[in-house]
């Protein structure tokens, strides 16, 4: 009886739990498209939306965030949903623990927040292949983000699993969800208006007619896939002219409301440049001419956190891998905490609410240091092998079925004699070449290199190529970003006085998956010292648990985890050089830190510190493209076109008759100050050439601070651009390396803002 009672009580207690958690804060409601407004249950409303990332903030501490956005004066969090995240291997669904997207949804809704979902299936987001799943890769014609058979039926297969955790949470079911995004930006990525289409369907199938469905692009694009029963918004960042940026959309939809759905309230950084800031005042003014024209927006990001582990992305074209902070200058920073961003823009945003905004939520945990720790037991990279096997071709990790992780590559070399050079086809991404153990030197990626000179080899010795990957391309065509070695590996040497080729072959390849779970079982083979690549383990005691950030400035290149918890990735060459570690994955009392380094550390030792470091570069060289050797004399070469152009806006230039060249300058005079936001060759029907290959390669000035380098310029984000350094004198010259002899007929150009227009005198060589 007793029993029967306690089932009928634990079934009551649940029944009311349930209740607790689900029951609508804001009753079952409308969300629509209105007459130039949003309607709120028949209301006009004003989205003023936070942009934060589930995943990217520690579970523990979601509430907090929450809280932190509406005490700035926001009423919605918008938010993405990364399937990567939530199938790690297919057909396997995780919607648990800091995956549970919907607990996050009902948080929010227990705070009186909306909630805006973009559940791709693209993200973009300087996420891991853009929230793409890297199995999707296995097959290995697939055509991602088009209607490629198998990528459409896993698309709909995860959208109707995410579905199954968030339809019941529309406003219609009760819920927060008032607007939900079908694919992102598609109009950088291609003219596709039956792909955008399907997705459109497949949202409908899982939520029904009635939840309002809207598509984001750029103002200069977003009429290519623009789909009628859509509503459309805009993209853009601090410093934007806001009402040249709606006014093609109010030209075309006179009685659409007006929303900015990404607000670009800082940048995110890359390995290897100047950590990013944008100007606090810029983005306020922004949001107050946004508010006093009644337009909407989402201030992306408003908090963005952390891409913990194996999840930052990388930017593209080019290779520029994304740190793993992803603090992005915004009013919340990593950390949870308000920064001089938030106290201004509350300010602004109280001015537009009628009632006083709620008071700013405590930090969940005070912020702790260490002293320094040694990290006394290592295992070499050997000993972490999973799988080995052995293959004529190299074959690169998806063929391996590993996702993320290290491959070692060794073969048998024929000899050679000094000078030979080693290509490797493609490196993806960071490679150290051993010859009989001894390191011979690197081939990185990031700085466009695939070859490297080797010393002289007798017959019979060993090569080895440890390649390492970083986070997959997140943006643009790239994003089919295999890892390891791509294609093939061949050495070009002399054979009696000819030129030859040689394609290495016989590979045994092993590989070491980077995951905790794999790496904390392995057993300890050495102890210090050791400075090698390995795995270095040490333990630590806290008499208080807190926020901190572990600095790892002596080490070379990897992985950290604490407590069994991925941090994320670290590269001495910054800027980044801590990682932020949140208190609530920290025990008062023995914690354990682990450090995968492929490179290995010049010191064993990390601390934790009570602020970040974002912004320390320890480059081998400088971040310019200002390397003397790569100055074209072109005093007595003819330029292809003398062209003036108008002070804004895309431009085309064609030229009288097509050049041919690998590189393509552009000498710009009678102005000293000269800004360049994108540019294109165009073949002879017109159409963009491909800047998949290509490099920055020279620039007379560049303005570091801020980071306005020429890679700006080809970056395909319109809202960046290279600038000259003030006070440099005109003319200024610009050289990209297009990778290959190509035929150019014309460039596409749009300056940065600038007040006046330079003259050009563009050459291909
Ligand atoms: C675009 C994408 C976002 C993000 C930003 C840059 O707007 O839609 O996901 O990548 O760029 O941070």
């Amino acid at each position: 009886m007793k029993s029967l009672f306690r089932l009928v009580y634990a079934a009551i207690a649940a029944m009311v739990a349930c209740c607790a958690v689900a029951a609508p804060v804001h009753g079952s409601g409308t969300f629509t498209a209105g007459d130039k407004t949003f309607l709120l249950n028949g209301t006009p409303f004003i989205v003023k939306a936070a942009e934060v990332h589930y995943p990217r903030i520690p579970q523990p501490y979601w509430e907090h965030r929450i809280k932190m956005c509406k005490s700035l004066g926001m009423n919605t969090l918008c938010l993405y949903v990364f399937w990567n995240i939530h199938e790690p291997k297919e057909g396997q669904f995780d919607f648990s623990g800091n995956n549970d997207i919907a607990a996050f949804c009902r948080l929010a809704q227990k705070h009186g927040m909306y909630v805006i979902v973009r559940p791709g299936p693209y993200v973009c987001a300087e996420w891991e292949m853009g929230g793409l799943p890297w199995w999707l890769l296995k097959k290995k014609d697939i055509r991602l983000r088009e209607r490629d058979p198998y990528f459409m039926e896993r698309v709909k297969i995860f959208e109707q699993k995410v579905g199954e955790q968030l339809a019941p949470l529309t406003i219609a079911n009760g819920g927060p969800i008032i607007m939900m995004q079908v694919e992102n930006e598609y109009g950088s990525y291609g003219e596709d208006k039956q792909y955008v289409g399907e997705i459109r369907n497949t949202l409908r199938d899982v939520y029904g007619k009635d939840l309002t469905l809207f598509q984001c692009d750029w103002s200069s694009n977003f009429h290519l896939n623009g789909l009628d029963d859509l509503v459309w918004t805009m993209n853009f960042g601090t410093g934007s002219n806001i009402d040249e940026q709606f006014a093609r959309l109010k030209s075309m939809r006179p009685s659409s409301p007006l929303m900015c759905s990404e607000f670009w309230s800082g940048w995110f950084d890359k390995w290897g440049a100047r950590h990013e800031t944008r100007p606090a005042a810029d983005m306020v003014d922004g949001i107050d001419q946004m508010l006093q024209r009644g337009i909407s927006f989402s201030l992306y990001m408003t908090h963005g956190g952390t891409s913990f582990g194996h999840w930052a992305g990388a930017n593209s074209p080019g290779f520029a891998p994304d740190v793993t902070s992803y603090d992005y200058d915004a009013p919340i920073n990593e950390q949870g905490a308000p920064t001089e961003k938030f106290w201004l823009l509350r300010n602004t945003l109280q001015k537009y609410s009628k009632s006083k905004l709620p008071a700013v939520p405590k930090a969940p945990m005070g912020t702790i240091s260490f002293p320094g720790v040694t990290l006394t037991r290592a295992i070499t990279l050997d000993a972490l092998v999973d799988t080995t096997v052995h293959s004529r071709d190299v074959k690169c990790f998806e063929d391996l079925d590993m996702g993320w992780g290290t491959a070692i590559y060794s073969t048998i070399m024929p000899a050679l004699g000094e000078g030979a050079m080693l290509t490797v086809n493609e490196p993806h991404d960071y490679v150290q070449a051993y010859v009989n153990g001894t390191r011979v030197g690197s081939i990185d990626r990031v700085l466009g290199e695939r070859t490297l000179a080797l010393p002289a080899v007798n017959r019979g010795d060993t090569l080895t190529l440890v390649v390492e990957a970083m986070g997959r391309i997140n943006f643009g065509r790239a994003i089919k970003d295999y890892k390891g070695i791509t294609q093939d590996v061949t050495v070009t040497c002399e054979l009696d006085g000819n030129e030859a080729v040689i394609n290495l072959k016989d590979w045994t390849i092993s590989t070491i998956p980077d995951g905790y779970d794999h790496l904390s079982t392995k057993p300890f083979v050495t102890t210090l010292p050791q400075s090698g690549p390995g795995l270095y383990v040490g333990k630590f005691n806290l008499k208080k648990a807190g926020d901190t950030f572990i600095n790892l400035q002596h080490w070379g290149k990897g992985q950290l985890f604490v407590n069994g918890h991925a941090l994320g990735r670290f590269w001495s060459i910054g800027p980044q050089q801590t990682l932020y570690c949140p208190g609530c994955w920290l025990n008062k009392g023995e914690n354990e830190i682990m450090v995968y380094d492929v490179v290995g550390p010049a010191k064993a030792e990390v601390w934790g510190q009570d602020k970040p470091e974002l912004d320390l570069l320890q480059l081998p060289k400088s971040a310019k493209h200002n390397a003397p050797g790569n100055r074209p004399d072109l005093n007595s070469a003819t330029p292809v076109l003398v062209a003036t152009p108008a002070l804004a806006g895309w431009q085309t230039f064609g030229f009288p008759a097509a050049a041919t060249g690998r590189y393509l300058a552009i000498e710009f005079t009678g102005s000293d100050a000269v800004t360049l936001s994108e540019l294109y060759a165009l073949d002879a029907r017109g159409k963009r050439l491909s800047r998949e290959n290509w490099v920055a390669h020279y620039a007379d000035s560049e303005l570091l601070a801020g980071n306005h380098t020429l890679d700006k310029a080809i970056d395909l984000q319109e809202s960046t651009h290279w600038c000259t350094e003030p006070g440099s004198p005109a003319p200024h010259l610009i050289v990209i390396d297009m990778g290959e002899k190509t035929s150019v007929a014309g460039i596409d150009y749009l300056p940065g803002k600038s007040l006046t227009a330079p003259g050009m005198r563009i050459f291909v060589y």
